[in-house]
């Protein structure tokens, strides 16, 4: 068990004994009402920056976690006021990814993880032509899918090894614990309903081995089934304890290799479309050994997309990064993929 006095890493879910004592809903238990912080609290996005969007929703997400661990129940509206003010970013051409593939953590942290879901299922819905409300409530449910995972301890979700039957039974109900908080609040609408079910159904797989209800492909919803995806790809893109996060293309030649009969074919085209092979935010180092960052792809050039060269071939920080585009310089091209705490450090 983790040490409850633990406060060195205020930002993580607080696993403590408490926690414990909430392993699944009762559903015979008098309802708590909404708690009103998170009510009340909607998040101004209108006329904020990106990065004050994104400080929104990390607070709203610790909140809501907070909740979730003790027993309470949540409201919908502040994330879809959220999930509404990133879906109008993304429509209007702003790039959301470079928050998302940008952030790093030490491991598996429920509010990054949860909120860089949100920010890739937009992109990938897009390229699924999903239409602006069906982006939003995807946004929203990807949002919501892991907060039941406050009640499951940090040695259990951070194994390296192989989970017992018990550890194993605790982990797959995080979603059930998630929906309930969801949908116990008040007379739910039917859109409400829908984006609960979603996030209730992210780790369902086709193949009908997934959780909780280990749900058949045609049973799962289509937006779950995408979620999932992501949820995996976000996963692997992103360190653990026990393995360094691979590059995107790695991430979806590991999901291919083990993953494939899991998602339907249409949702990992969007995902390979959108994500790979260098997607914005991404780091790469050229022939020049300049190293760049991506800022643009090139839908009929994937392999050469326009980036801003920020560091210099003798890996000097450029005062001024410089913008080119890959697929009007043929003789410069990427030799290899560059992760954010590999980079020469500020001031060199
Ligand atoms: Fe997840």
């Amino acid at each position: 068990m983790p040490d409850p006095d633990d406060k060195s890493n205020a930002r993580k879910v607080s696993f403590t004994d408490a926690a414990l004592k909430y392993p699944g809903v009762d559903a015979g238990a008098e309802k708590p009402q909404p708690c009103q912080p998170c009510e009340d609290a909607a998040p101004e996005t209108s006329g904020a920056s990106l990065e004050e969007d994104y400080a929104t929703a990390e607070g709203l997400l610790d909140e809501a976690l907070d909740i979730v661990g003790r027993g309470g129940l949540i409201r919908l509206e502040p994330f879809e006021r959220l999930s509404g003010s990133f879906t109008e970013r993304l429509l209007d051409g702003e790039n959301l990814a470079l928050a998302a593939y940008n952030k790093k953590t030490a491991d598996y942290d429920v509010v990054s993880h949860s909120l860089n879901v949100g920010i890739l299922s937009l992109q990938v819905g897009k390229r699924h032509k999903l239409p602006r409300q069906d982006l939003q409530e995807l946004c929203t449910s990807a949002l919501l899918h892991d907060l039941g995972m406050v009640k499951v301890p940090r040695d259990i979700f951070l194994k390296p090894g192989t989970l017992s039957t018990t550890e194993r039974e605790l982990l797959q109900k995080h979603p059930a614990v998630a929906y309930e908080a969801i949908l116990g609040a008040h007379d739910a609408t039917a859109s409400e309903k829908g984006m609960a079910e979603v996030a209730y159904s992210v780790h369902e797989r086709c193949t009908g081995r997934g959780y909780p209800r280990r749900l058949s492909a045609d049973e799962i919803p289509e937006r779950a089934k995408l979620l999932g995806l992501i949820d995996m790809y976000e996963a692997l893109t992103h360190n653990r304890p026990f393995r360094k996060r691979l590059p995107p293309l790695d991430a979806i030649k590991e999901i291919i290799a083990t993953g494939r009969d899991c998602f339907p074919t249409d949702a990992l085209k969007a995902l390979i479309d959108q994500l790979t092979t260098y997607p914005v935010g991404c780091s790469l180092r050229l022939n020049s050994g300049e190293i760049c960052r991506v800022v643009a792809t090139n839908p009929f050039s994937p392999l050469r997309p326009v980036v801003e060269v920020i560091f210099s071939g003798s890996g000097k920080r450029l005062a001024e990064p410089r913008t080119l585009d890959l697929s009007r310089s043929p003789l410069q091209f990427i030799v290899d993929t560059v992760f954010e705490e590999d980079l020469p450090s500020p001031g060199v």
